[in-house]
C-alpha cells in the first residue's frame, strides 16, 4: 500500500527534529493520520475515535500490523476515565477540534484541559480556519462556502450534527490557557481537487437518501438531488478553470507543556 503523506505532516515531522516519537497518542484518529504514524519509529501508539465507522476504516487500511501495545480504542474525551492516569511522549490533535460538535457538543474549550496531563513531551495541532462568510470571497470561495452550506443542511436534515471549525488563534489561546506554551506553528494554503468535491457531493447523496425515513417531504429530497449536481457542474467548471480550487488554510501548531 502506498502511503502518500501529507505537507502537515511533513512539517510536524520537521519540527520534531529527531527527538523520539516515543508512545503517541492519536486523539482524533482516522485513515490518515494513523497511516502516517505507521510510517514513524514509536515504541506504541494508541488511537482515539469516538466513531465505530471511523475505527473499521482506519484499522482496513492500517499498512502493516499492529504490534502488541498498539492500541485502538472507540471512547469519548468526555470520559475521564478514558486513558486515566497514562502519559504519552508525542499527541497528535489532527482534525479532532473541528469533529468535536459531533461527539461531544459545547466542550471543545475543555479539549486542552483534558488532554494535558496525557503530554509528556509534545502535542501537535492540525486544523482548518474555519470559512468567514462575510469576508469578500472570489468565484472559487463562493463555491466552497456553498458546497460546505450545502453538506451541512443535508447533515442537519438527515439530523447530525455538523463540524464546526476553530480558528488557529483559538487553538493558540485555549492552549495555553491549559498550561502549554506555543512553540511553533504556520499556516498551509489549501488547494481542494476534485476528490474533495466529490467526497462532499457523496455526503450530500448518502444524507439525503435518508430524508424521508425523517420524515421529509419527497420533494425536498428531490430538489436538494438536483442542487447536489448543480454543485458537481459548477465544481468541475472552476476546477478546470482554476486547476483545482485554491480556497482557505490549514494550520499545525506545536506546542510542550509548561
Ligand atoms: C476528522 S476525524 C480525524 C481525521 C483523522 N485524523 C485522519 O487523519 O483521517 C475526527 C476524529 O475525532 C474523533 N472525535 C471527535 N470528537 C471526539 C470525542 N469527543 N472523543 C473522541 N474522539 C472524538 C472522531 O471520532 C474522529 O475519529
Amino acid at each position: 500500500m502506498s502511503i502518500k503523506i501529507s505537507a502537515l505532516f511533513k512539517y510536524v515531522e520537521h519540527l520534531h527534529q529527531g527527538r523520539p516519537w516515543g508512545d503517541l497518542l492519536d486523539a482524533g484518529t482516522g485513515v490518515k493520520s494513523l497511516q502516517w504514524i505507521s510510517t514513524l519509529e514509536t515504541k506504541s501508539w494508541t488511537a482515539i475515535t469516538a466513531s465505530e465507522t471511523m475505527a473499521k476504516s482506519s484499522r482496513e487500511n492500517f499498512p502493516g500490523t499492529m504490534r502488541d501495545n498498539d492500541r485502538l480504542v472507540i471512547g469519548n474525551w468526555v470520559d475521564e476515565k478514558m486513558l486515566e492516569g497514562e502519559q504519552f511522549d508525542t499527541v497528535l490533535v489532527d482534525y479532532l477540534i473541528g469533529a468535536i460538535d459531533g461527539f461531544a457538543p459545547y466542550w471543545q474549550d475543555l479539549v486542552f484541559e483534558r488532554l494535558k496531563p496525557l503530554v509528556r513531551d509534545r502535542i501537535y495541532v492540525i486544523g482548518l480556519e474555519p470559512y468567514v462568510p462575510i469576508v469578500v470571497q472570489d468565484e472559487v470561495g463562493l463555491f466552497i462556502g456553498d458546497l460546505g452550506r450545502l453538506r451541512d443542511s443535508c447533515l442537519l436534515l438527515a439530523r447530525e450534527r455538523p463540524y464546526r471549525e476553530y480558528p488557529s488563534d483559538w487553538v493558540v489561546r485555549h492552549l495555553q490557557r491549559a498550561g502549554f506554551r506555543v512553540v511553533e506553528g504556520k499556516r498551509f494554503p489549501i488547494r481542494f481537487g476534485q476528490s474533495f468535491v466529490d467526497s462532499q457531493l457523496h455526503m450530500c447523496r448518502q444524507r439525503i437518501g435518508r430524508f424521508q425515513e425523517h420524515g421529509m417531504n419527497a420533494d425536498v429530497a428531490s430538489a436538494m438531488l438536483q442542487q447536489v449536481d448543480a454543485m458537481a457542474e459548477r465544481g468541475a467548471k472552476l476546477i478546470e478553470k482554476h486547476q483545482g480550487l485554491p480556497f482557505g488554510q490549514d494550520y499545525v501548531i506545536a506546542a510542550e507543556p509548561v
